[in-house]
Formats: structure tokens, sequence, C-alpha cells
């Protein structure tokens, strides 16, 4: 019943013939290669399809009035739904909290904090991945920041793999594709002297067994720090002077999930509902907004190039200084 009706709406409100929107479908189909098993997922896809561009729709039309400073789009994640999403590509674990009385961070004074700074443009930071219907944000964002610091140390950016993170952290607490923690990643690289690089041991999707070889090794760490909870001023000081840093956020809503650009500032994104892994990679003003650069790992046909913009000094807007972590070598 739900579904016929927003079938009816999407009719009336697109003003598309079935038939142009059965083509706008096929070529949607084609541009994100997707293939179904059988006819039930085929028309449950349409359906999904259908409402989640209705709702773009509609925000893109409030977003040209000035309701609001982003756009979505109808990306390679419009045939789920937000229910979906969640359980299958958010996957961070939040008995993280456990630990947020360690903040192992100390406060340093008189640290110079740029205005603002982009790390991509020192080459800290590598290409955009796509983690797939895998829950191993946790993996991406953690060695994110990883792959920033062994660029300082080094002087080259070589990415490093998730899917040794996927396949060999169980001992550490974490669950593959089923989640796991930003801390325990590193917990598991400083207890296993390394971590191979993306090109020695390929992302795969999926669950495999543990291949890691000392022969692939691509980085190393020696502790990380967990900043203070909730403190933007101090998550600025540290990306602005250390790097990228892993952060967790709240990447639960459909705006996020069909993010396409903009500054990304919606009031009712819970910094309490945690439930998303990813990377800090920078921050600035635009417009006199105040915005954290962020590196995802859905792609990038997800948000600005796999990038969003999320409002600053918002009250930590969806979390963004709840759980932030970086190592050091
Ligand atoms: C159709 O495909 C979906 C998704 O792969 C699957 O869960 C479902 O069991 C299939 N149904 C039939 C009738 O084969
Ligand atoms: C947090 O503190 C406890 C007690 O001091 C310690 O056992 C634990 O290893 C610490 N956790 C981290 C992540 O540092």
């Amino acid at each position: 019943m739900h579904i016929l009706c927003a079938l009816l709406l999407a009719f009336l409100v697109l003003g598309h013939s079935s038939s142009a929107l059965n083509k706008l479908w096929e070529e949607w189909k084609i541009k994100h290669s997707k293939v179904y098993d059988n006819q039930t997922e085929i028309v449950f896809r349409r359906a999904v399809w259908e409402k989640n561009k209705l709702l773009v729709l509609r925000h893109n039309q409030e977003a040209s009035a000035g309701k609001h400073s982003f756009t979505m789009g109808v990306n390679h994640l419009a045939d789920m739904t937000a229910d979906e999403i969640n359980e299958k590509m958010n996957g961070l674990k939040l008995e993280e909290a456990v630990q947020f009385g360690n903040s192992t961070f100390r406060q340093v004074s008189g640290l110079s904090v740029p205005q603002s700074v982009d790390w991509r443009k020192y080459g800290m930071v590598s290409p955009v991945q796509n983690q797939g219907l895998c829950g191993s944000c946790w993996a991406f964002s953690s060695l994110g920041a990883l792959e920033g610091q062994m660029k300082k140390q080094t002087g080259a950016l070589v990415p490093l793999s998730p899917q040794n993170l996927v396949d060999c952290s169980t001992n550490d607490g974490n669950l593959g594709c089923r989640g796991g923690y930003i801390s325990k990643s590193y917990s598991y690289i400083i207890r296993n002297g390394g971590v191979d690089s993306e090109s020695f041991y390929p992302y795969e999707h999926q669950n495999g067994k543990c291949r890691y070889s000392v022969k692939g090794k691509a980085g190393y760490c020696a502790n990380f720090h967990i900043l203070p909870q909730g403190d933007e001023k101090t998550l600025q000081a540290v990306v602005g002077s250390v790097g990228p840093v892993a952060v967790a956020v709240n990447a639960m809503l459909p705006s996020f999930h069909l993010y396409r650009g903009g500054l990304y500032n919606v009031p009712n994104c819970n910094p309490r509902f945690i439930n998303h892994a990813v990377l800090v990679v920078g921050y600035g003003t635009d417009g006199g907004q105040d915005f954290w650069l962020v590196k995802n790992s859905w792609g990038t046909a997800w948000g600005e190039e796999g990038f969003i913009r999320i409002a600053r000094n918002k009250g930590n807007l969806c979390g963004i200084a709840s759980f932030a972590v970086y190592p050091t070598l």
C-alpha cells in the first residue's frame, strides 16, 4: 500500500509518463551496473528507487528555494532503503563509548592552527574507495588517518589495505564486514607490527582468510590518541597541525545516503547516534559557514567526488567530534 502511494505520487510530481520514467530507470541501472536476481526483486528495487527519486526531487526544489545548503542525488544507493544502508554499510560498533573516558590526547598549547586546511593538496589523502555491501567503514577510516601520518614520515602516499584489517583483526574485537572499531584497527596494527598495502592485499568487498605478509607491509604505528569527546576546537587543532583524523558520524539519515553536494547542515543529525566511520581531511569556511571536509568510502559517485562538507561549530553536528582518533608512528 505504502509503495503504491509513493508510485502514484512520483508519477504526479515528476510529471513524467511512465515510459519516460522507465527510460530513466533503465539508464540509471546501466550507469550503476545494477543486475537483480528475479522479478520480485526488480519490482521492489524499482519502488524504492522511485521513492528516493521523489525525495531527491522535493529536497532539491526546496534547496533551489534557499531552504537547504546542500543538494541530493539519485546515486548508486538509490535502490536501497535507509534501513538497508544503515545495516549493510555503516557497521561502526558503538561500544567504543566505553573508551571515551580514556582520552589519550594531551592538550598542546600554542599550536598554530590554520584558518583552513585541505590535506588533499599536500598529497596526504589516497583516492576514494567503495566499501560495497560490507560494513568495513572502520577499516577505511582508520587507515586513512594512518596513510597521512605515513606520508609525513616517508614522503610517499601508499594506500593501505582495508581487506587486511577485515580479514585479520577479529582477535582484536573487529567483526569484518559485520562491523568494527577504529581503535581496534590500530590495536591490530600495533600487535601485528604492520599493515599491508592496498596493492599487495587488494579489497574484496567480503570477509576472507587472513593473508597478511610482511612482504607487503606499507604501514605501522606505535600508538593512537582519542580526542576529547565532542570538542570541535581540539579536533580542528589536531586536523590543522597533525593531519587527517579518523572520526565517527551519524550517517543514518536518507539525506546523508543520497547527499550530492554542498554544506551538509541538517539540524536533526543527532551527535549521539553515530554509526559510520569516515575521515576528516580538512576544514574551512565557505560563505560565512564553517565546515569539515570529510572523506567517505562509498565511491566517487557519492557526494562531491566521494567527499562531504559537514557543518562545523554547530554543536558537534552529526557527532563529528564524538569519537575522533589519530595514530602516531
Ligand atoms: C529474489 O531475489 C532476492 C534477492 O536476491 C532473494 O532474496 C529472493 O529470495 C528471491 N526470490 C525468489 C522467489 O527467488
Ligand atoms: C583505557 O584505560 C584502561 C585502564 O587504565 C586501560 O586498561 C585500557 O587499555 C585503556 N584503553 C585504551 C584504548 O587506551
